[in-house]
């Protein structure tokens, strides 16, 4: 099996590497700030997770380098920098992504499909129902959908082994991996006639498509993961890639935090101070409000599917009544920056031409205190 040529990445020449080195440098210098120093998000989402607002796909993300996002913090980098330099910058985020991406859920009348083995050949021959991109980048159903389910994506390996498939069998599902079916079962069938073929991956990026279908009754759900001889594993469905294990984040000790994560409800941009005590503050840099604020709280980065694209991190926590929405910094302004300085968050803003900074700090065990210098 070969894996799929994308000229930019992963090609064995001293140029190429240059160029994800040189993206890497970049990176520490431009995004780090913003994107944590592991791409693992801070102020801007992180970049190697399987979650992507803007898509997942080469083109998307040099999209999103070049044109930023209007309104947010992420400027667009093509008025600034050269464009060996997005392309490497592009490259090096590329070289980081590990599983699956770009996932794309197509579903299928049932009736043409009775009787005929799974074929991506079979698939393409008609047209779909729907087509879904799944941002989580994870294969899943909506709960008792009718119908057959054929899930495209990219599979991007980043440690040669030996691979293969554990499916719990449900239905039926065939996989194939650039082409090749890999995977064959079918609950109906002796299990003599099953595939689950062991192979070998390199480095490099593959194409994926899961074919897969069950009875109409059912949850729907399709369940698998793929493993390597070394122990890696990549779930196909389900939390997370990196293991099945939620991500909650919290404030440490003595240590005030500010992330920025995308949760229903609240404003893109804005601001989640989590402070020691275990309360969460809300800052919309944008109007200078204060939106909420709960205690006994944290953020649940991972939230249950199916319902993650609508929702996909949540403020677990007792709302503080008439915390908000309070004006902190009325008039027009203009965020600058934040600073955390032990258990206290400092908010920069121009407002009215002057620097302006709203202060938040823990008060008692379920209280915050705000002041504005
Ligand atoms: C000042 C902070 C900041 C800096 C610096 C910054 N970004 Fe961003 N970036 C953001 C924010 C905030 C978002 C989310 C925008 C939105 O969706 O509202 C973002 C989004 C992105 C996305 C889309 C992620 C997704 O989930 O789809 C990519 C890709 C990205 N940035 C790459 C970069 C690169 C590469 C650099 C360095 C050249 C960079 N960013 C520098 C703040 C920053």
């Amino acid at each position: 099996m070969k894996p799929l040529i994308l000229l930019f990445l992963f090609t064995a020449t001293a140029a190429m590497a240059a160029d994800i080195e040189r993206g890497k440098t970049l990176y520490s210098q431009l995004c780090f700030n913003c994107h944590g120093p592991h791409l693992d998000g801070g102020i801007g989402p992180a970049l190697k997770d399987q979650y992507w607002h803007h898509g997942s796909s080469p083109e998307a993300i040099l999209r999103l380098i070049n044109k930023g996002v209007p309104g947010s913090e992420m400027i667009a980098f093509e008025a600034v920098f050269p464009e060996a330099d997005r392309l490497a910058l592009r490259d090096y985020i590329l070289s980081e992504q590990e599983g699956l991406r770009e996932v794309v859920r197509s579903v299928y009348s049932r009736d043409y499909f009775k009787g005929k083995r799974f074929t991506p050949a079979l698939f393409d021959s008609v047209e779909p129902e729907s087509q879904t991109p799944l941002p989580e980048n994870l294969y899943y159903f909506e709960r008792s959908k009718e119908g057959v389910m054929r899930g495209t994506s990219k599979l991007y390996i980043k440690e040669a082994g030996d691979y293969e498939f554990a499916i719990r069998i449900i239905g039926r599902t065939s996989i194939f991996l650039d082409g090749e079916e890999v995977h064959y079962s079918d609950e109906k069938t002796d299990k003599s006639t099953h595939i689950n073929k062991k192979f070998s991956l390199k480095l490099g990026i593959y194409d994926l498509e899961i074919l897969h279908e069950e009875k109409p009754s059912h949850s729907y759900r399709f369940h698998g993961v793929l493993k390597s001889d070394s122990g890696k594993q990549f779930a196909l469905n389900g939390r997370s890639l990196q293991g099945n294990i939620p991500k909650i984040i919290k404030a440490r000790p003595g240590q005030a935090l500010v992330v920025r994560k995308w949760i229903a409800d609240l404003p893109p941009r804005a601001l989640l101070c989590l402070l020691p005590n275990q309360v969460i503050v809300v800052y919309n840099p944008g109007d200078g409000y204060v939106i909420g604020a709960w205690h006994s709280a944290e953020i649940n980065q991972t939230p249950s599917l199916p319902d993650r694209s609508a929702k996909p991190s949540e403020i677990k926590g007792t709302p503080i009544p008439d915390a908000g929405p309070n004006a902190a910094l009325p008039g027009i302004n203009r965020f600058l920056r934040y600073q955390v300085e032990g258990d206290t968050v400092h908010l920069v803003s121009l407002a009215d031409g002057e620097e302006k900074t709203v202060i938040i700090s823990p008060k008692g065990a379920q209280s915050f205190k705000l002041t504005v210098q």
